[in-house]
């Protein structure tokens, strides 16, 4: 009897428990939730701006009009980030968009985003576009305007400018806030600093090379 109701009860948590393929942000339960930022606290999301206060000017955003600068960044591109964050009527609708900017030779580098599948498009130039699997497979093509792309979930992917023209591409994701984890500023420029010797032992290179590498993150 009792191992029944263990086996019982086992099943009925692992049926309410999503398997993480089907995990991506929450239904919303209400018809929209501007996000009021300045809330002190945030669970899962921001709180919602009360109704009275909502007008049509929340539900439009301009900020992935124009490009940012792509010369003052040492890649050569930019990111312009149309999330929750940039624009608060996202918050719990699970979607998102990004404006990318590259200049001939430039490089959306290496980077993953923790929370959400990415779909993209190219509107302008020619692009290399790579993504690597968990079994350390590259995935990579050259694409033109019009054509699309999809970056599963959490994988390393990148965008490099192989045109003569400078390359836009627009980028959808399927959370309010997908996250990005850009793997060499990350690795080398994060603060606290990650110890020299486990950057040395990671990548088998001498102290040297590490601090070269640093530098360029300071
Ligand atoms: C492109 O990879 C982006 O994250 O917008
Ligand atoms: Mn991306």
């Amino acid at each position: 009897m009792v191992s029944t109701l263990i086996l019982l009860f086992s099943t009925l948590i692992f049926l309410s428990t999503p398997p993480p393929s089907l995990a991506a942000d929450p239904d919303p339960l209400q018809d929209f939730c501007i996000a009021d930022l300045q809330a002190p606290t945030t669970v899962n999301g921001f709180p919602c701006k009360p109704s009275p206060n909502v007008t049509s000017n929340d539900f439009f955003f301009n900020g992935l009009a124009r490009g940012g600068d792509t010369g003052s960044s040492p890649f050569g591109s930019s990111v312009v980030l149309g999330n929750v964050l940039a624009f608060p009527a996202l918050n719990t609708l699970g979607i998102s968009m990004n404006r990318v900017d590259i200049a001939p030779g430039g490089i959306n580098p290496p980077h993953s985003h923790p929370r959400a599948t990415e779909a993209g498009v190219v509107v302008q130039g020619r692009l290399l576009v790579g993504l690597i699997s968990t079994s350390n497979v590259l995935y990579a093509k050259n694409l033109t305007a019009g054509e699309m792309f999809v970056i599963p979930r959490g994988l390393v992917h990148f965008q490099m400018n192989v045109g003569e023209e400078k390359a836009l591409i627009y980028t959808a994701f399927n959370s309010h806030l997908p996250g990005a984890v850009v793997v060499s500023p990350t690795l080398f420029g994060a603060r606290p600093s990650v110890p020299n010797d486990v950057l040395t032992k990671t990548f088998q290179v001498d102290q040297s090379v590490v601090d070269q590498i640093k530098s360029k993150f300071d």
